[in-house]
């Protein structure tokens, strides 16, 4: 299938798997971008700039195909070292990147100059018209649905998305919610050039997390995410579990004066211990809505030839309808 993001970023499916804190390994990419879609590593899960450089070399090693990786850019009393992350990013011959979080502005000149192509994940349009403005390559729209950090604004994607068609100019693909066959043509109709993926793709046999977390997202039904941290314009969308309604307990009782530090416990600190030894109770995790569409653990080519190869069944199936 060819869109105008398969064009831009040189793949053969239209089809991106998110940065995805200590998920988004040279393990899952390189499974990814091996199977035609576009892979990507978690810049700040590796921390240092000589970290990251090894993680892309790794990548390197386990694929030829075209790979990008994630700069998350959150608010931060003693921020990572964004400007070395991203020449380890160049130095290391890596072409896209995907953006998220704040406005990547400052880093876009660095990031062009190297010849980059940079797609930003936005939750909102006016968020993806000034990615536009700033000279993003394209954008990534988030819809409430979406696992991790919907925004404040509650748009699901079957509105967000026509609205983004409707407003940008720069291509974009559909995020949140997004799981197989029918997602794909379905984003493809409401203007989207393809789709990005979180959750599906932890439920692969290459994720390199822990199989409970695997089993946890296809043991998960739609109904089993909460948002968390809304009074702290941080909202996300995480999997239930013991410390999830323990943190909702207290941000029952505290209201607007809750703090970070209050829930310090159930938030910092705790991905290793879920992804990597599978403790699962010990924090909040993102996890989609999507987990109610996940029953399998394919390998991530099962995944990607799947959805491709039913979407033209889809596709051909709706243009008999004429
Ligand atoms: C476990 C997990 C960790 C994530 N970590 C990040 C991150 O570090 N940076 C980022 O930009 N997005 C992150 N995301 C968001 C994903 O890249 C993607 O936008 C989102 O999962 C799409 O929604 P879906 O899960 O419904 O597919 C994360 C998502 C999950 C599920």
């Amino acid at each position: 299938m060819k869109t105008k993001i398969t064009e831009l970023f040189g793949i053969e499916h239209p089809i991106i798997q998110g940065g995805m804190h200590h998920v988004g390994f040279a393990e899952l990419a390189a499974a990814v971008s091996n199977a035609g879609g576009l892979g990507i590593i978690t810049g700040l899960t590796q921390g240092t700039p000589e970290k990251l450089a090894n993680e892309i070399a790794r990548c390197h090693e386990m694929t030829d195909k075209p790979f990008g990786v994630n700069l998350t850019f959150l608010p931060s009393l003693t921020p990572p070292d964004y400007p070395g992350l991203i020449k380890s990013i160049i130095d290391g011959g890596v072409k896209i990147v995907e953006t998220a979080g704040r406005n990547p502005a400052e880093h876009l000149p660095a990031l062009k100059a190297a010849g980059i192509k940079v797609i930003h994940k936005c939750t909102s349009v006016r968020h993806s018209l000034k990615a536009q403005s700033i000279g993003c390559d394209a954008v990534s729209v988030d819809g409430f649905e979406c696992g991790g950090h919907p925004g404040e604004d509650d748009i699901p994607n079957f509105i967000l998305l026509p609205r983004a068609a409707d407003e940008l100019k720069i291509p974009f693909v559909a995020s949140g919610g997004m799981a197989d066959a029918r997602s794909l043509v379905a984003a493809i109709s409401l203007g989207a050039e393809g789709m990005n993926m979180g959750t599906r793709f932890i439920a692969t046999q290459e994720a390199p997390v822990h199989q409970n977390v695997k089993d946890a997202i296809v043991g998960a039904s739609e109904l089993d995410t909460r948002l968390i941290m809304r009074s702290l314009t941080n909202t996300e969308r995480v999997l239930n579990n013991p410390a999830v309604e323990r943190l909702i307990e207290k941000e029952k009782e505290l209201g607007d004066k809750l703090t970070f530090m209050d829930i310090h416990d159930e938030v910092a600190g705790v991905y290793p211990k879920i992804m990597h030894e599978g403790d699962m109770d010990v924090g909040a995790w993102s996890c989609g809505m999507v987990a109610g569409l996940i029953n399998d653990i394919p390998t991530v080519k099962e995944l990607i030839d799947g959805i491709m190869n039913e979407a033209e069944t889809i596709i051909q199936r709706n243009s008999s309808l004429l």
